[in-house]
């Protein structure tokens, strides 16, 4: 496979303390099923929903092609996301954009979103409750892209959509969300940690590039 390895990089940085007070009545029941790209973006921006609003710096809406075929999902911001208001800037990013580029794809024509749009204190996950608030923009990005295929990065997005639980036996293994195919697989962190699993993930992106056409024997092997 692909070596799919990443450069080391220098600690980040820490963010400002956060402003804005948690208000779960805020705009918890506005309608925005009828709102685009750009006006869904800007909503996600005030967002007081839930409490990760209190520690973020600024909102992590996602970005990518509005055309996007191919569109992959993790679990939330972190702290050079939420510096950069970008999704996937730090390591995991580096190691999604090889990812991406092993699937012969630029990270300009596809679409990069989290299940939270809010970077949660202390490096956790965020939470299941945090997760469920959060979806339906989720939900209204994934209605506006309509991509042929889903690529859920690791466990967050895969109990937040589908309330399955367990990566490490239901990656590989075709779901259906708002019927678009969607193939779980490991976060590019896990895999930092867990070296030994890129094949396995390879294995799970090959499945997802022949549904888009792509060959797999075609990717350069980096090794
Ligand atoms: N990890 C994620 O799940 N999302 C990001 O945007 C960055 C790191």
């Amino acid at each position: 496979p692909p070596a799919l390895d990443t450069p080391a990089k220098p600690a980040p940085i820490n963010s400002p303390a956060a402003t804005t007070a948690f208000s779960p009545k805020a705009p918890a029941d506005a309608d925005i099923s009828h709102l685009d790209l750009t006006q869904l973006a800007t909503q996600v921006s005030t967002c007081r929903k839930c409490p990760l609003c209190e520690s973020r710096t600024q909102t992590v809406f996602g970005e990518g092609s509005p055309q996007a075929r191919l569109m992959f999902i993790g679990e939330g911001p972190g702290s050079e996301e939420d510096l950069q208001a970008r999704p996937f800037m730090g390591e995991a990013g580096q190691l999604l954009n090889q990812m991406i580029q092993a699937m012969q794809f630029t990270r300009d024509e596809v679409y990069l979103a989290n299940v939270v749009k809010c970077r949660p204190p202390d490096r956790r996950p965020p939470s299941e409750e945090e997760s469920q608030t959060c979806l339906p923009y989720l939900d209204r990005q994934i209605n506006l892209i309509r991509p042929r295929v889903i690529v859920l990065l690791g466990a967050v997005p895969l109990k937040a959509m589908f309330n399955l639980t367990g990566i490490n036996s239901q990656h590989g293994q075709w779901q259906e969300y708002k019927g678009i195919p969607t193939m779980p697989t490991f976060h590019p962190a896990y895999l930092m940690r867990m070296p030994k699993k890129k094949r396995d993930a390879w294995e799970d992106l090959q499945k997802v590039m022949r549904v888009l056409g792509k060959d797999p024997a075609d990717t350069p092997s980096r090794r």
